[in-house]
């Protein structure tokens, strides 16, 4: 049995809290927070003990840890952990700051436990049969990639004030997924963004719409649409067209109902939010990390997938404050 440790007692933290303890190799032992009273009501649901982050990393008969706390904390905890000789899985993105997330992948080197980072998106099961089609030669050589990530709502001012930045919160997301599907990170990248859903996230110094498109050294071309607001739900859709044909990947929908009458052809939405569109890649996403663990397996995606997609949110920072393409070396 894999004995774990949860840092964070969030949103996301009980995502894990449940794909942690329904696993048959894994038990979650304790949970820290900062704010006690989150812990102990994950630890209410849970049946786990409520530690501080101190007596988790000391504690030997505890293997693994899943960090799921503010993204400011990541890099510090990841190097705290893994100096305690403990397996790591932990949210998205690495850091705020791409020279700190680079400073931290060093040093976790060093102490040669695996780290894990949650791009739980790699493991939705039908993105990952895309990748599969692609990199089996389904369609020949992929030539333009489009993803199509837009949330229901923007989330509250208070969140985006913290959040890093559209690029950093939310596109980072679907910079990793290009460099999964494409299997390298674009040499150049471009911007453009604008606040036209609320004038609000605008004054937080932000934006909530934004376009990048990238370039590979193969000439070959990606374009990711990011939106805070989509009326209709959650869109998450990814599209590649390649030598010998086109590949799709459509929303999940809340049900497989079709409503044909005369006015017209009528489904369901897709589903809500993150939580629901993807709670089996969590699941999976879990699965694998078990198994680097376990079975001594590669890790999917790790501390280098982290920090490129950090360097890609930075570059479409910098083009887009520069009106201008930037190459992904200069960052
Ligand atoms: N992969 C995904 O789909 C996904 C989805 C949502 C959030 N996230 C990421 O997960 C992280 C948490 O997001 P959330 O939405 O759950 O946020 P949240 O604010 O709901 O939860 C974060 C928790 O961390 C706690 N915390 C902060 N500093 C701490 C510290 N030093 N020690 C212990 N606890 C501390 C806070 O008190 C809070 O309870 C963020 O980095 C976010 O980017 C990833």
């Amino acid at each position: 049995m894999i004995n774990v440790g949860l840092l964070g007692a969030g949103r996301i933290a009980g995502v894990h809290a449940t794909a942690i303890s329904s696993h048959p190799s894994s038990s979650l032992i304790a949970v820290a927070d900062i704010n006690h009273a989150a812990a102990q009501t994950l630890a209410s649901s849970y049946g786990c003990e409520v530690r501080d982050t101190e007596q988790i990393l000391a504690d030997k008969s505890i293997d693994a840890v899943l960090i799921a706390t503010s993204t400011n904390t990541h890099s510090e905890l990841m190097e705290q952990a893994t100096a305690a000789g403990k397996a790591v899985l932990c949210e998205k993105p690495v850091d705020l700051d791409l020279q700190r997330a680079r400073e931290c992948q060093v040093r976790i080197q060093k102490t040669g436990q695996p780290v894990m980072i949650g791009f739980n998106r790699r493991f939705d099961p039908n993105f990952a049969a895309l990748q599969y089609a692609l990199s089996e030669g389904e369609i020949g050589k992929a030539e333009l990639l489009s993803i199509t990530s837009f949330d229901p709502a923007p989330p509250p001012i208070e969140y985006i004030k913290v959040s890093g930045g559209l690029f950093k919160d939310m596109m980072i997301h679907d910079f990793d997924m290009a460099n999964f599907i494409k299997g390298e990170a674009p040499i150049k990248l471009s911007a453009i963004a604008s606040s036209i859903v609320n004038p609000e996230i605008e004054k937080a110094g932000d934006v909530d719409t934004a376009v990048v498109t990238m370039q590979y050294l193969d000439g070959s071309m990606a374009v990711i649409k990011n939106s805070r607001r989509a009326a209709y739900g959650y869109d998450q859709r990814l599209e590649v067209l390649g030598s010998g044909g086109l590949l799709q990947a459509q929303n999940m929908l809340e049900n497989t109902i079709v409503k044909s009458t005369e006015n017209g052809v009528v489904s369901a939405k897709p589903t809500y939010f993150f939580l629901e569109r993807y709670m089996p890649a969590y699941r999976a996403e879990w699965d694998a990390f078990m198994d680097v663990i376990t079975q001594k397996k590669d890790i999917p995606v790790g501390m280098d997938d982290g920090v490129i997609a950090l360097a890609m949110a930075e570059a479409a920072k910098l083009s887009l404050a520069v009106g201008e393409p930037v190459e992904l070396s200069k960052i």
